[in-house]
């Protein structure tokens, strides 16, 4: 028993070398995304973490495993969509992600485990149909 907690203990050690960059890279206000107000708080407190590259990174995602799995979740997001480079997207590009927020907005987003740590994320039926109608998007 206590050989197999000392063998944990040890790995668990080992684990934390394997550290992830946290990257935010500087943005150009220029090519964020223009939001009205309420949409901006929803999206501050429910997407921003994931999908622009002003991430706030808790003290948790320094400790492995869940440095690892935060990382993919936030360089993942902000591949799927980044909110601070959207002037950047195409027309078409930025058309399909509208129908992607649209979509994802009863869904999956933003990621359940994310809503398990943050509260706030825990977004309400009104505030998902708020924004599903800022999209535009026809049904
Ligand atoms: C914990 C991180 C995280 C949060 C928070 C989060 N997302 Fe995501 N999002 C992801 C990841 C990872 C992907 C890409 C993989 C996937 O689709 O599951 C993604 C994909 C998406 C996509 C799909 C883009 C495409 O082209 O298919 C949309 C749209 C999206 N997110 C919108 C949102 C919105 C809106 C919020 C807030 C209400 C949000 N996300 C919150 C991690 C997150």
């Amino acid at each position: 028993m206590k050989r197999t907690l000392l063998i944990f203990l040890l790995v668990f050690i080992a684990m934390q070398f394997l550290q992830t960059e946290k990257v935010n890279s500087e943005t150009n206000p220029e090519l964020e995304m223009k939001t009205p107000p309420e949409i901006t708080t929803i999206f501050k407190s429910a997407c921003y973490d994931c999908h622009t590259n002003s991430t706030t990174w808790p003290w948790y995602s320094y400790v492995a495993p869940f440095s690892w799995i935060i990382d993919s979740h936030v360089t993942n997001g902000r591949k799927a969509l980044n909110f601070s480079i959207w002037e950047t997207y195409s027309e078409e590009k930025k058309e399909e992600k509208m129908k992607a927020i649209f979509r994802t907005a009863y869904a999956s987003m933003p990621l359940a485990s994310y809503i398990k740590a943050h509260d706030d994320a825990n977004l309400t039926r009104e505030q998902r149909t708020l924004i599903r109608e800022w999209t535009g998007v026809k049904k």
